[in-house]
């Protein structure tokens, strides 16, 4: 009853002739593709070109991040209306970098998603535990606290919209996956604080990726657990080939 999402985060990737050209190479196996849903996240520099390409396929376009506010002096912000008028419907929020390199709180994370919320863009909502969490034994300390603090006070009937993606900080762009026992786990225990925090129903329905160094050779074995519903791709959905590939694992 989850569709599986698989959606590649480009980061800050491919300047407007690369997407054109890893786009082209995406829409030629995915455009039809309906059984599993496909997002794709380009910098904000190619989402125009992006979004035109996409108009007649079935591949959704998402971007990296959004401001909290509505519009005015707001310098190097994007709004949701400028997003919406790109037909952007995904937006990844609270990102490890984001949290790491621009001090992105769960505080202005769930602002940001209130706002996505209220104005129907889906967030896609990252937590994640660091090496060092993991090794002291705090993963589940750590990724609660995002968990609550990140969704907070918002209604069970909106998490149909949320997208939550687990991404372990040591297992991004370090070529380091967990183990699909590993993350399994983590995202059980995520469905069970959802569970906690908004009850059953939403809990059962609500999507929960994973995310770091997901690739062709283990994206199979990590989507087949039971409660990882999809992917966020970063180094692997810049190749059109590995993208497909990931996607091709989820079908
Ligand atoms: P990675 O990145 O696939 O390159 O590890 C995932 C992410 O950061 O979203």
């Amino acid at each position: 009853m989850r569709k599986t999402i698989i959606a590649g985060n480009w980061k800050m990737n491919k300047t407007i002739a690369e997407a054109v050209s890893l786009v082209e190479g995406l829409k030629r196996e995915l455009a039809d593709c309906v059984d599993v849903e496909v997002v794709v996240c380009p910098p904000f520099t190619a989402l125009k070109t992006v979004s035109d390409m996409l108009a007649d396929t079935q591949i959704k376009l998402g971007c990296q991040n959004m401001s909290s506010e509505d519009d005015g002096a707001y310098t190097g912000e994007i709004s949701h209306t400028m997003l919406k008028e790109l037909f952007v419907r995904y937006v990844i929020l609270g990102h490890s970098e984001r949290r790491d390199y621009y001090k992105e709180t769960d505080f202005w994370v769930n602002r940001k998603v209130k706002k996505a919320l209220e104005k129907n863009l889906r967030p896609i909502v990252c937590v994640g535990e660091k090496l060092k969490d993991r090794e002291a034994g705090n993963t589940e300390k750590v990724v609660e606290a995002q968990v609550r603090g990140s969704l907070a006070d918002i209604p069970a009937e909106q998490f149909e919209e949320v997208v939550v993606a687990y991404e372990p900080v040591w297992a991004i762009g370090t070529g380091k996956t967990a183990t699909s026992e590993q993350a399994q786990e983590v995202h059980a225990f995520i469905r069970g604080i959802i569970r906690d925090m908004v009850g059953d129903q939403a809990a059962a329905g609500l999507r929960i990726q994973y995310g770091g160094s997901m690739k062709p050779a283990n994206a199979k074995e990590l989507l087949s657990q039971p409660d990882i519903d999809g992917g966020l791709i970063g180094g692997a959905s810049l190749d059109a080939n590995s993208f497909i590939s990931i996607v091709k694992a989820g079908l």
